[in-house]
């Protein structure tokens, strides 16, 4: 080129460089307000230590939808608002990162099962496992009879022991899982298979209990040998692999045992087992490992709503009484209610919805992180924040449910003088890439529940000495809460919900 000079080339050298690092720096915004921490420890002492929801939503109060705390230098970005938390959605994989557990995810291995799994290849491989199975109505469609039959075993366990509530509901949802993913019937006394199930998870909610391990603040502590004293966590870590194993191969084990005497029947891992000679080891771990993700995510979340379900048709007959008029106008007397009426059923539909807005069984959500710098409602998201979306508030925002604790499932049906109020489908199930993978499943298995239980039995507030006890609606803290332990009194509404109830035991199971 006629008349460049090479200090006109390095200038243009330079000023391309200059133009790279200014697209390259961070984009400038501030970090979303939040309370005021200490230099180095930041905001460690105003964490709340239970019902975090509610400190995060005064929070939120003060300082609106998106607000931010250090915890020792961690920058965590806290959501109240359910216009922010679509925002991030439309991010898609951004921030659909998990944060790094070493204890849970690296020594003992969870991070190997879908929940912690980081954003990745074999992430978006374990999704596309769900995805196919239980990702949809019509996929969901080959496990309805299953969840039928679980449902009639669980009004018989009820008529028999109408004060086991608790522990029936927990039968129900862990034999309905394990049904699913591996065709694996539940004993009626101890199970060995929800033993060893539920012994593993137990050792994931201790691993990744917050606070518990130091090697989560030091990761470098990892590398230090087993015999060296104070690495006691190194021992338990082993212990935790060899039971999370178990957990892993033996149901699997169990399934291809069925296959190969032609007895399995449909289940998550039968049905992607199908062309196993096609598929290489890796696939196969894959499969065992998405299926132990299933009771894990999926028991305790189920039984937290169906509690909860019992819970409000306790504290609100008048809303009993109107899903029952529905379900004897609909289906009558003779039969007991199942999913081909579930379209003819329009308020039992919005009992369920209003089961999963009303009693947020994961208030907080699972943590996210972001994986880049971004902007979100004009403040800065930077790369490595953990982000927690507090979905309890966006279910209860009076802005958007008026009169937030009433259970309410008119709310959901809109008529000529009012629209519905916003679907809580929009908040109860996550956000971004994360978004539940068991929503469907989840909601069939609550929904034969609630109508089969509603069609045979009256549930009201139990007496006690003559005295009627009115529950309260309070829930555990955890990543995973329940309605704290209620009394109520379960009772058949004739002799012909009795003869429904024993009836059932021959259509199915
Ligand atoms: C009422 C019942 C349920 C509720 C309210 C619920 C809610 C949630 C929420 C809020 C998350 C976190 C999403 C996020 O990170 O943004 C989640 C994740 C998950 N859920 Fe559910 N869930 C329920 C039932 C189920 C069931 C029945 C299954 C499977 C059988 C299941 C499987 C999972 C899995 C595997 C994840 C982790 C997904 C990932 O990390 O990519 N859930 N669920």
């Amino acid at each position: 080129m006629p008349g460049l000079t090479a200090v006109d080339a390095l200038a243009g050298v330079v000023g391309l460089g200059l133009l790279y690092v200014a697209l390259k720096e961070k984009p400038r915004a501030p970090l979303p307000p939040g309370p005021k921490g200490l230099p180095v420890v930041g905001n460690v002492a105003d964490m709340p230590s239970s019902e975090e929801w509610l400190t995060f939503s005064q929070w939120g109060e003060k300082w609106g939808g998106i607000v931010s705390v250090k915890l020792l230098g961690q920058p965590l970005i806290i959501v109240n608002s359910a216009d922010v938390m679509s925002e991030l959605d439309k991010k898609g994989a951004l921030h659909s990162d998990r944060p790094r557990l070493v204890m849970a995810g690296e020594l003992v291995g969870y991070a190997k099962t879908l929940v912690i799994m980081p954003y990745g290849a074999k992430f978006r491989n374990f999704r596309r496992y769900f995805s196919k199975l239980i990702g949809s109505n019509a996929a969901m469609k080959q496990f309805l009879p299953v969840e039928e039959g679980e449902a009639h075993k669980m009004l018989r366990r009820l008529l028999a022991k109408p004060d086991n509530l608790e522990p029936i509901l927990r039968k129900t949802a862990g034999g309905l899982i394990l049904m699913i993913t591996y065709g694996i019937t539940v004993r009626e006394d101890e199970d060995p298979f929800v033993t060893l199930i539920e012994g593993a998870n137990a050792n994931f909610s201790t691993a990744t209990a917050p606070g518990s391990f130091l090697v989560d603040v030091l990761p470098a502590l990892k590398l230090v040998p087993e015999w060296v004293p104070g690495a006691g966590f190194k021992r338990k870590a082993r212990e935790w692999y060899a039971a999370m194993m178990d957990m892993v191969e033996r149901p699997y084990g169990y399934t291809k045992e069925q296959m190969s005497q032609g007895t399995a029947p449909v289940s998550f891992v039968s049905s992607l087992l199908d062309e196993e000679d096609k598929m290489t080891p890796e696939q196969i771990d894959d499969i065992k490992y998405t299926a132990s993700s299933l009771y894990g995510a999926g028991a305790d979340t189920t039984v937290s709503a169906m509690y909860a379900f019992f819970l409000a048709m306790t504290l609100f007959p008048e809303v009993q009484r109107k899903a029952q008029a529905e379900i004897d106008a609909v289906v009558g007397s003779d039969r007991l209610p199942s999913f081909a009426d579930r379209e003819n059923l329009p308020y039992t539909y919005a009992v369920l919805t209003e089961v999963l807005r009303w009693n947020s069984v994961a208030p907080t959500g699972v943590p996210h992180r972001a994986m880049e710098d971004d902007i979100i409602d004009g403040y800065l998201v930077p790369k490595g924040s953990i982000i927690i979306a507090n979905l309890w508030q966006m279910l209860h925002d009076p802005q958007v449910y008026p009169e937030p604790f009433k259970f309410d499932p008119s709310r959901h049906i809109a008529t000529p003088e009012k629209p519905a109020q916003r679907d809580p489908r929009h908040a109860c199930f996550g956000f971004g890439r994360r978004i539940c993978p068991g929503m469907h499943m989840a909601e069939s298995s609550v929904w034969i529940v609630i109508a089969t239980a509603l069609a045979v039995f009256d549930i009201s507030k139990a007496v006690v000495d003559g005295v009627e006890i009115t529950p309260v609606h309070e829930n555990t803290t955890g990543t995973i809460s329940f309605p704290k332990p209620f009394k109520c009194t379960i009772k058949p509404r004739s002799e012909k919900a009795v003869a429904l109830i024993n009836e059932s035991d021959e259509h199915r199971d």
